[in-house]
Formats: C-alpha cells, sequence, structure tokens
C-alpha cells in the first residue's frame, strides 16, 4: 500500500511518499481502507517533533506513519472482532490507543477505537471532526456548564479546534467574541461569532471587556491578563500554544485567591459520548465542519506546509483515492 512516511523529525519535506507492505488485522483489530483523514496542530508538532514528542522518542520519530483522524470502510476483521464486519464504514481517532497511521491506503484499528460512521457525514467531514471536535468539546465543558448569555471569548478561534469551540459555545447560547488574524474573520462571523478580534489590531486582554470562559487555543499570554479580563468568577481553559507558559500559568493559577481559574483540560481523546454529541449536534445542523482545503495522499506535504504557514482557515483534508 502507499503511505506518508517520516523516519527523522524536521520540516515537510521529511515526508515521503512510499510504498509499504499492507498491514494484517489482529484477532481483535479491524482492516480499514482509509479514505479521508485532517490534519491537526498536534501533527505539525509530531513532524518537528516537538517537546512532548521527544520525551518519549528523543532522536526519531516513534511511529513512521502520521495522521490521527480517520474515516474509511472496514475490509477484513480479525477471529475476535464483534462490533464490525466488511463494508461497514466508520469513523475515529487513532490519537488513542495507536497514536497515528492514518496518512495510508490502510490501517489496522482495534474494534474498541471505531465507531460506525453517520449516513449523513461525508468521509471527508468525518475525518474533519474527531480530534479537533473532541477537543473543543471537553475544553467548552469540562470546567462548568456554559449558560445561555455568557461571555465567551476563543483565542486562536480560525483553525482547526477553534472553529469547533465557536459552534459549540453559540450551541449552548453564549455571546462569543473569535480571536484570529483579519483573513479569518469574516469566516467566524459566518459560523456564529457575534464579535471578532483581529489581534494584530487589538489586544483582548486591554479592550475593558470580561468574559465568563476564555479559551485559549494559542496560549502567549501570563495570568495576569487572562484575570485582568475574566469575570469575577470567570474561568481560562489554555488549550495550547507555549509549554513554558502554560506550565507557570498554571504553577502561578494554584497561588490564585478569588474565584477566577486558570488551567488546562486534560485531553481524553476518542471518547465514544463525545463523539456521538458531535455526531448530533452535527445531524441537528448545530456544528459543521469548517474544510478549508482538501489534498490528496501525495499533496501530504503541501498540506503541511499550508497549516505551517497559518493560512487554514478550519480543516484540512486528505483524501485517499483507491483503484475500484
Ligand atoms: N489540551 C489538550 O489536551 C490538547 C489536545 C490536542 C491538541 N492540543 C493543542 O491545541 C492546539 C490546537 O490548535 P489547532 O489545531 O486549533 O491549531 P490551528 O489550526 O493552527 O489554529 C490556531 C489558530 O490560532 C491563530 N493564531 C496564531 N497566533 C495567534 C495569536 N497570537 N492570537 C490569536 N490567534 C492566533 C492561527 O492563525 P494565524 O496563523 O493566521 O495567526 C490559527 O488560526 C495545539 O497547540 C495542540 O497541540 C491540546
Amino acid at each position: 500500500m502507499k503511505a506518508i512516511i517520516f523516519t527523522k523529525y524536521g520540516l515537510p519535506e521529511v515526508l515521503q511518499l512510499k510504498e509499504v507492505g499492507n498491514p494484517v488485522p489482529k484477532d481483535n483489530e479491524a482492516l480499514v481502507e482509509v479514505y479521508a483523514s485532517s490534519l491537526n496542530a498536534a501533527d505539525l508538532e509530531t513532524l518537528k517533533g516537538a517537546f512532548v514528542n521527544r520525551i518519549t522518542a528523543p532522536f526519531k520519530p516513534k511511529h513512521k506513519i502520521p495522521g490521527t483522524d480517520l474515516a474509511g470502510q472496514i475490509k477484513a476483521v480479525g477471529n475476535n472482532v464483534k462490533q464490525f464486519k466488511p463494508y461497514d464504514e466508520i469513523w475515529g481517532d487513532l490519537s488513542f490507543p495507536l497514536a497515528s497511521g492514518a496518512f495510508a491506503e490502510y490501517v489496522c484499528v482495534p474494534e474498541d477505537a471505531l465507531r460506525l460512521k453517520p449516513a449523513s457525514m461525508t468521509y471527508e467531514e468525518a475525518a474533519a471532526i474527531p480530534t479537533a471536535g473532541v477537543v473543543a468539546l471537553q475544553n467548552l465543558l469540562s470546567n462548568r456548564p456554559i449558560q445561555p448569555g455568557q461571555k465567551v471569548l476563543i483565542n486562536g478561534s480560525g483553525g482547526s479546534v477553534g472553529t469547533f469551540a465557536v459552534q459549540i459555545a453559540k450551541h449552548f447560547g453564549a455571546e462569543v467574541t473569535a480571536v484570529d488574524s483579519k483573513e479569518k474573520l469574516e469566516m467566524l462571523s459566518l459560523i456564529g461569532a457575534d464579535h471578532v478580534i483581529d489581534y494584530n489590531q487589538e489586544d483582548f486582554t486591554k479592550n475593558g471587556q470580561h468574559y465568563d470562559l476564555i479559551l485559549d487555543v494559542v496560549v502567549q499570554r501570563w495570568i495576569f491578563d487572562y484575570k485582568r479580563v475574566l469575570a469575577l468568577d470567570g474561568i481560562a481553559d489554555m488549550v495550547g500554544g507555549s509549554l513554558p507558559r502554560v506550565g507557570l500559568n498554571i504553577l502561578l493559577g494554584k497561588m490564585m485567591t478569588g474565584k477566577q481559574k486558570i488551567g488546562l483540560t486534560a485531553w481524553k481523546p476518542n471518547k465514544k459520548e463525545d463523539l456521538n454529541y458531535l455526531k448530533e449536534l452535527f445531524e441537528a445542523g448545530k456544528v459543521k465542519p469548517v474544510i478549508d482545503r482538501a489534498y490528496s495522499l501525495e499533496e501530504v506535504p503541501e498540506a503541511f506546509r499550508y497549516l505551517s504557514e497559518g493560512r487554514a482557515k478550519g480543516k484540512l483534508v486528505i483524501t485517499v483515492k483507491h483503484k475500484s
């Protein structure tokens, strides 16, 4: 089969399309023909060998085939697989338990990591949702339920996680402020943001507003900046960004008095209930993945380049064609 392979950390140039052996399912696994996958910021961090990746694999990548989000069709099942049969259409997130492997024509996946794809979703839509949708949902809802009318600000809202977060927060009735670069603001208004801020023109921590919840996808600020714009019992949830800053903010947050909270939500990838909930929101027309572009398997390095330039509006999808 064809697969995207990387054997050393680096820029998108280290990614190669190669012919590798077809995977064979173990007893508890299904062989999936991959039809679509998508890119996440975490894939880029893994490619470059970010600090978290180097903890377990300091010199070269542990898993050679990248790609976590998956939508496709089951081709064969191992002896002990009970929930699926050939031709079932599935979706899921390989972050758990496999780590990656979706940028390929086929992948073997433990059956517990898969679920049936709703017929209402295209493969591309199904591949765009699992990682980013679940991260957005868990970070928005893990602290306390959002009440209608509450002010929610999403910093770094124009990418993978943020475009889901804006729509989910709107679904709960929040007044949403979306912060990102100028090019993404029109799209953010179209998906429901009540207010948009170009971060190159305005510092949301100095505009005199107060927010009940701040979701920061690109943490570049200190705890004191958040405190200034949080409501008296407001919460700032740090989704991603500068690791030392996130760590120090958490440490300082523990010393904080008052009702304001600053923290991080531990991500539980591929959680069944969360994907089911996102499916319900999708079917009700409340949440739709924003898909900027689709690339073929051959074009994966190009997709990584586009993502690393910060140009993607929402999600970049990879579609995998098979000879019929
Ligand atoms: N907490 C967890 O458990 C967990 C789990 C999975 C992933 N993550 C992390 O979550 C993050 C997810 O990001 P993503 O996939 O949504 O990234 P993304 O698609 O790259 O989106 C990030 C957005 O932030 C914008 N941005 C950049 N600098 C900004 C600034 N200073 N102010 C405001 N916006 C800015 C970018 O736009 P421009 O480039 O145009 O500026 C882009 O639209 C990653 O860091 C990932 O590692 C966390």
